[in-house]
């Protein structure tokens, strides 16, 4: 088994890393343009620290604030358009993973002007993206530390670009940043974390290194899952919150490597028909996925199981109670619709064993038919 890896961003973490970042972000550039979402940058104290930090070294900035929940191809374009009027170096992104995908389709938007839809997914760009700058305030999506945006297409389907020209030149992690969300939504963020790392883990194109990163974020998400369980919001203090974090950056590294899989490739129709959260969107799946890992490869699944610290049926239950109720109701019609997807989906094909499209559209019939 291999070990290759490639990770060129300066991921720097821990509290108080902004603001003891200014030298790291004047080497980007002495302009940028701070793409956010509409309020977790502010209300997670992350847009203020950065503002200053840019100030320390009077780095000009300007503020996107626009960018919706799954993000679209037009909204990176707005973007990358104000990032070139503004006349600015690199891109500051700011929040969960939407936020952080549109920088970074706005860094290629900004360098290429004029360029098309098909151009941004195809990797067909003249110029090299500008710099991003990453700051995550949720706990899951990793987005800090990987080559991929994942944006809606004017089709109005989720798309992922993954290209190596992507990796953020420079990721600050602040947990801190991360205790606004709610417990809920914590728990559900964070179990998109804990599908990177299963998917990633029981993944074709797994290494020696995604693996060892994989195990890392299952063992830290298991153990604070657990604690927070049992303790409720009491229990999720810093220490918490870091683990988190810090698995979801775990997480990240080993998608970097692997690609998702099944419950990725499948979840996306929950949130272009459904608007279901990405990390509920996936984790419904979840549970699907390990019974079939365990089940297909079972020598593979007994050493994640020794690895990680906990059973197959442990680790279910733990997903099965993070993961929100997901509300909604699938018809025949809408399977037959859908069912194409699951033929040649290069997601679906990297996991072990077969899913064969009517397994899957039974997967889906099974969790979401309501008549
Ligand atoms: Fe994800």
């Amino acid at each position: 088994m291999n070990m290759n890896f490639k990770m060129p961003t300066t991921l720097i973490t821990g509290l108080g890393c902004v603001g003891r970042s200014s030298a790291n972000l004047a080497a980007l550039g002495s302009a940028c343009l701070i793409v956010t979402g509409a309020s977790s940058a502010k209300r997670s104290g992350a847009l203020a620290d950065m503002e200053t930090a840019l100030k320390k070294e009077n780095i000009r900035y300007e503020l996107y604030d626009k960018t919706e929940q799954n993000p679209t191809v037009l909204t990176c374009l707005e973007a990358g358009e104000k990032a070139r009027a503004a006349g600015a170096d690199f891109i500051v992104g700011i929040g969960g993973g939407s936020p952080l995908d549109a920088a970074k389709a706005a860094a290629v938007f900004a360098a290429n002007p004029g360029m098309s839809e098909r151009e941004l997914f195809s990797g067909e760009w003249k110029n090299s993206p500008l710099p991003v700058a990453a700051v995550g305030t949720t706990a899951g999506t990793g987005s800090e530390v990987t080559q991929v945006s994942v944006l809606t297409t004017s089709d109005g389907l989720k798309k992922s670009i993954r290209d190596d020209r992507l990796f953020p030149a420079l990721s600050l992690g602040d947990p801190a940043y991360t205790a606004t969300m709610p417990v809920s939504f914590t728990l559900s963020t964070a179990a998109d974390a804990m599908a990177h790392c299963v998917e990633s883990y029981f993944n074709r194109l797994a290494n020696d290194i995604s693996r060892t990163f994989a195990v890392r974020g299952v063992s830290l998400l298991a153990d604070t899952f657990k604690k927070i369980l049992k303790g409720g919001a009491d229990s999720l203090g810093f220490d918490e919150r870091e683990a988190l974090y810090n698995a979801s950056i775990y997480g990240g590294l080993a998608i970097s490597v692997t690609g998702t899989a099944f419950p990725h490739a499948v979840g996306y129709f929950l949130s272009e028909r459904h608007n279901v959260p990405h990390g509920t969107a996936c984790a419904v799946f979840l549970p699907l996925f390990i019974r079939h890992n365990i089940k297909c490869e079972p020598e593979q699944a007994k050493e994640f199981f020794l690895k990680t610290g906990i059973s197959g049926d442990e680790l279910i239950s733990l997903v099965e109670a993070v993961t929100p109720k997901c509300d909604v109701s699938v018809t025949e019609k809408d399977l037959r619709e859908l069912a194409p997807r699951w033929t040649d989906n290069a997601s679906i094909k990297k996991s072990f064993g077969v899913f064969s499209p009517e397994f899957t559209t039974d997967a889906i019939r099974q969790l979401f038919k309501k008549d």
